[in-house]
């Protein structure tokens, strides 16, 4: 089956080059053609070009894009959106003057979601994180990593699992799991969670890995959460079993998550409010992402990640939603891509690859999705029509996309 484009005003976010990241300066430079057309075969991106060469032959299908941009879709490497309940009496709390890690003390936050995910079955968790997904796909996310971590024991755990297994099956968008195990600890481990480090170790990774359930290992190491000890324990384990490590690192503290997630290879490390000179070293040079969330900081007020001077020390940089009940309620890329420009001082251009081709690296997908390329996944947006690209990031908090492409069919 073929489609074609026609009459796009410009394509932006080529990429000719099939590199799985870009660093340093190379964000700054975003490709883009013109007056274009872009043709579909099947799933896949087959061919574009100037308008002035198309050739006369039938289509199956047929869009004028006059007016319109073209996108790749953006991906988003860092979710946690299968939830039971939303939460903003904590966002109440807050406002109020509580701190995220006083309200976790207290057994709100991640504990207060495992408490309404145990309660709530796989079918009605499945039905939510779908209605979820759909609004994310409407916004212009083509591909997502969605996290386990609202269980906290084994049974819910898996059960979150299968959630996003069913998701991966019955949805076009493009999802990889990761299973986060050690995203808080249960109150009765409380004085000795090395036993739910145990628990994590011995029983869940083998059962996760028994079902095939997950593409990665996630754990939340930072202050009053798990320790680098833990986090080295936990890595050893799930990569023994198959899955790459992510890392929650540095949103409290200078954690040493950093440290542990290049040392294991870690595909990204994400949040990254707390970091020194040497967390900046570190990173130089490996083949870890470094993840900042917006949308985390922005909800509870933390300090912001250096994304700028990353980049300026030659550091690829991704920017991904973070969409959570606790911390970021929100799956919104067009708003991350909004908040790298206004908020971290990224150029549109870096922003757009901070938010398509890196965050793609970050969750595995970048060989196949993140920019405009021939032989990759037709995953793009066409915007309403709007005057350029810097129009995107510029009009924050309206709904720019207009057309969903997914696997080359409209959405
Ligand atoms: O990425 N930081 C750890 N985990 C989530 C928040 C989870 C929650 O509060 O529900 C995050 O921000
Ligand atoms: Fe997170």
């Amino acid at each position: 089956m073929q489609t074609l484009i026609k009459n796009i005003k410009q394509i932006v976010g080529i990429d000719r080059t099939d590199r799985l990241r870009l660093q340093g300066r190379e964000m700054s430079q975003i490709d883009t053609m013109s007056d274009a057309y872009l043709i579909v075969e099947d799933e896949k991106i087959k061919t574009f070009g100037p308008m002035s060469e198309l050739t006369e032959q039938l289509f199956d299908h047929e869009y004028d894009a006059t007016g319109r941009l073209l996108i790749p879709s953006f991906c988003d490497s860092h979710t946690h959106l299968v939830y039971a309940n939303s939460r903003e009496h904590e966002f109440v709390d807050k406002i109020r003057g509580l701190s995220y890690e006083e309200i976790a003390k207290r057994g709100g936050g991640i504990l207060n979601s495992a408490k309404a995910t145990a309660a709530t079955s796989e079918e009605e968790l499945y039905d939510m994180a779908l209605q979820r997904l759909d609004e994310v796909v409407r916004l212009g996310t083509g591909a997502i990593e969605i996290k386990s971590g609202y269980g906290l024991s084994t049974e819910s755990e898996l059960k979150l699992l299968r959630v996003i297994r069913r998701l991966k099956e019955s949805s076009p968008v493009t999802i990889k799991s990761n299973f986060l195990g050690a995203h808080g600890i249960p109150m009765e481990y409380r004085g000795h969670q090395e036993d739910y480090v145990d628990l994590v170790i011995n029983e869940m990774i083998p059962r996760v890995a028994g079902e095939r359930l997950a593409d990665f290992i996630d754990v939340f190491c930072d202050q009053g959460f798990f320790t680098v000890a833990d986090t080295e324990r936990i890595l050893e384990a799930g990569i023994k079993h198959g899955m790459r490590p992510k890392i929650h690192a540095n949103e409290m503290a200078v954690s040493g998550g950093v440290q542990v997630g290049v040392k294991y290879g870690a595909i990204s490390v994400d949040h990254l409010e707390q970091m020194g000179d040497a967390e900046i070293e570190c990173l130089k040079g490996s083949d870890t992402m470094p993840t900042v969330l917006p949308g985390c900081a922005f909800f509870l007020n933390l300090p912001l990640s250096p994304a700028r001077k990353m980049i300026d020390a030659c550091l690829p940089v991704a920017m991904a939603s973070d969409y959570n009940p606790g911390t970021s309620p929100s799956g919104n890329m067009q708003l991350i891509l909004s908040m790298a420009c206004i908020r971290y001082r990224l150029t549109p251009e870096e922003a757009f690859n901070a938010t398509t081709l890196n965050t793609a690296y970050a969750m595995g997908v970048s060989d196949r999705l993140g920019s405009i390329t021939v032989g990759k996944l037709a995953n793009f947006c066409l915007t309403k029509p709007i005057p350029s690209y810097e129009y995107m990031p510029y009009a924050y908090g309206e709904n720019k996309i207009e057309t969903v492409f997914l696997n080359g069919r409209i959405r």
